[in-house]
């Protein structure tokens, strides 16, 4: 049998294995393997993947501890009456998601480290940190944590990329990152 015509009898899978065939297989499944510990050396290595832990939550839980947050480290409030938040590096941070609007407005400190709660009150949202190529989706139910040290100062925009409905587009956060 050979592993390019067809099979001459029906019982196919009853012919011993062709050796083009047999060598293909063995090729296709070490690439599979490569690929697979590629992955997990890649996310290691490539100082390039986001760690995330990820917990479950409730909408009112989640509120709660943002509000803690909000009421005990805020610092100003913005144009739109939205409080600006700083809290103390090594702290958790807490942001919101949901129709259409991200709350609060954090302020970090450059080269300070934080542990950032994420998580959506309603519908599935999406953390797009402009201008960085950092992507998270906020999905409500659910806390996402990721451990950030940012590195450059300046301000950022918070961008939802999940389509949620009439608003969708004008979904703007912001993050301060200051010297
Ligand atoms: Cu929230 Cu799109």
């Amino acid at each position: 049998m050979s592993a390019i015509l067809p099979p001459a009898e029906r019982l196919w899978w009853k012919h011993p294995l062709d050796r083009v065939e047999g060598a293909w297989i063995a090729i296709a499944f070490a690439w599979c393997m490569i690929l697979f510990f590629m992955m997990v050396f890649w996310h290691i290595y490539g100082n390039q993947n986001l760690s995330t832990e990820t917990y479950k939550t409730r909408p009112d839980q989640f509120l709660e501890k943002t509000q803690a947050m909000v009421d005990q480290h805020t610092v100003r409030m913005d144009a739109q009456q939205t409080p600006v938040v700083a809290p103390p590096p090594g702290s958790d941070v807490y942001l919101i998601a949901r129709l259409w609007s991200f709350w609060p407005i954090i302020e970090f400190e450059k080269d300070q480290t934080y542990r950032l709660h994420l998580t959506s009150m309603d519908y599935n949202h999406g953390f797009s940190l402009q201008p960085t190529n950092i992507n998270i989706q906020m999905v409500p139910g659910y806390e996402h944590v990721i451990t950030v040290t940012p590195n450059q100062s300046g301000v950022f925009s918070v961008v939802c990329n999940e389509f949620c409905g009439i608003g969708h587009h004008l979904m703007v956060g912001r993050i301060y990152v200051r010297e």
